[in-house]
């Protein structure tokens, strides 16, 4: 089964193994970020800042992830980089000897006497969890993320230009620190992405929608919209989150910097009541399914099968795609022929006030290449997620989802993600939507450059 969870790090290993000498850290200007004390957040420029789109390709099955593609280095190259709001480092495969390195070596990113030194604080920043000493400030900054399946991605950092277009027409070239990684491990069952890396959208320092906050070109909001059909798009800044509709809850104050979770949140079928009550969810985009632990699975799969009961739907154990799956009389051939038999879930999310996020059918089930129905929540508890429950992106779908992280709040409002301009429309002059590169694919000659070395 294909099956990944990108996001929730489950921990950072100690990376360096060095030798006691505490090195204070100390920074000199110049290798610090210019920018980097300018607290963006008060700045009285605010209200001019931006947003950036990001066209957003892939789906839920058969591939299992949404991509971007992003524009990296000077002369800049695509890559494909997996959405992950559950992580916050970005890191594309690395052109050095190196071990998971998928793609071919023209689509490998080759580092430029560009390493990001060990004393610079975005390195701390990457290793906040852990001890982090440099041996020498010089050094070069290792990095090493594991996620929750098991995957991981070990290199260094590099810091080179990424160009952005805003939606207010304005480009910038800002230099960027990301991961350059040299050995990656892909969790057992999954077969090697088709991506080059990995898009953190998490809220650490270290993340890219961060280091825009501290620069001071953006706000420190990020939205993605994943069609079920496909395909979706994803932004940074406010200007197209809609100014009403959508459903705000607090982020949980516990939720670490690298997730976004919020609740208690209780659990509905068919618009009643279960015993699945004050479930805390982490919002991940980097997982294709959602699970829920152990107690709050059988539930579910408890009430749904009851559901079925007299309808003309069979168990398909030889579907291998999902632990749980039914067919038809006939083979299905798209959700719309199955989701008559299944109801609706909902999260009821009951602090500050009571909110619903509505699961419809679509929100839990695929049709598989064998024709066949399967359950698209899963038990987290059985892959090792012990009581988190994440949704994922099979729950996410058709959603506009924001993550506020200057008002700590996360939202969503339901949404055709197909097209981005029907959000542009009535907020913006219609240029951006069509002229050079909303989505950031091609390169306009000229840029504000907003280099901070
Ligand atoms: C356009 O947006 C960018 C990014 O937020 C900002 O840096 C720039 O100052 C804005 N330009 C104008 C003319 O407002």
């Amino acid at each position: 089964m294909d099956v990944k969870i990108k996001g929730i790090s489950l921990h950072m290993p100690l990376l360096f193994l060095l030798f006691s000498a505490i090195f204070p850290l100390s920074f000199s200007a110049a290798n610090k970020p210019r920018n980097a004390n300018k607290p963006a957040t008060q700045s009285s420029h605010n209200h001019r800042l931006s947003s950036a789109v990001f066209k957003v390709q892939g789906n839920v099955y058969p591939l299992g992830h949404y991509t971007v593609s992003l524009n990296i280095g000077y002369p800049p190259k695509l890559y494909d980089l997996d959405v992950d709001s559950g992580s916050d480092l970005t890191w594309v495969q690395c052109d050095a000897p190196c071990k998971g390195c998928t793609k071919p070596r023209d689509q490998l990113y080759k580092p430029n006497h560009n390493l990001v030194r060990c004393a610079d604080q975005l390195c701390s920043e990457v290793h906040l969890s852990t001890d982090h000493y440099c041996a020498s400030p010089d050094d070069q900054c290792d990095y090493e993320v594991e996620y929750a399946d098991h995957g991981s991605s070990l290199g260094v950092l590099v810091r080179d230009y990424i160009p952005f277009h805003f939606t207010n027409g304005s480009a910038v070239r800002p230099r960027i620190a990301f991961g350059c990684g040299y050995d990656q491990k892909y969790s057992g069952s999954t077969s090697p992405p088709s991506t080059a890396g990995v898009l953190g959208l998490g809220n650490g320092k270290a993340s890219i929608l961060s280091q825009l906050h501290s620069l001071g070109l953006i706000r420190n909001v990020v939205g993605h919209c994943l069609s079920s059909r496909g395909g979706g798009f994803l932004f940074f800044g406010y200007d197209l989150i809609p100014s009403s509709g959508i459903v705000w809850t607090p982020m949980l104050p516990s939720s670490s910097d690298k997730h976004y979770s919020s609740g208690p949140a209780d659990l509905y079928f068919n618009g009643k009541a279960t015993t699945v009550k004050g479930l805390e969810l982490i919002f991940d985009s980097g997982s294709s399914y959602t699970y829920f632990n152990s107690q709050a699975y059988q539930v579910v799969v408890d009430l749904v099968t009851n559901d079925l009961k007299g309808k003309q739907l069979k168990r398909a154990t030889e579907d291998p795609s999902l632990p749980i799956c039914w067919k038809g009389a006939k083979s299905f051939n798209s959700l719309s022929d199955a989701k008559k038999y299944f109801n609706p879930l909902a999260l009821h999310f009951t602090k500050p006030t009571n909110l619903q996020m509505y699961l419809p059918p679509e929100a839990y089930l695929i049709i598989t290449n064998h024709g066949s129905v399967c359950m698209g929540i899963l038990d987290g508890t059985e892959v090792g997620l012990e009581n988190l429950n994440i949704i994922g992106d099979i729950s996410l779908q058709d959603m506009l989802v924001i993550y506020d992280n200057e008002k700590r709040q996360i939202g969503w409002v339901s949404s055709n993600c197909g097209s981005v301009n029907s959000h542009l429309e009535g907020d913006f002059p219609h240029p951006y939507a069509t002229n050079l590169g909303l989505f950031g694919e091609r390169c306009p000659a000229s840029y504000e450059v907003t280099d901070d070395q």
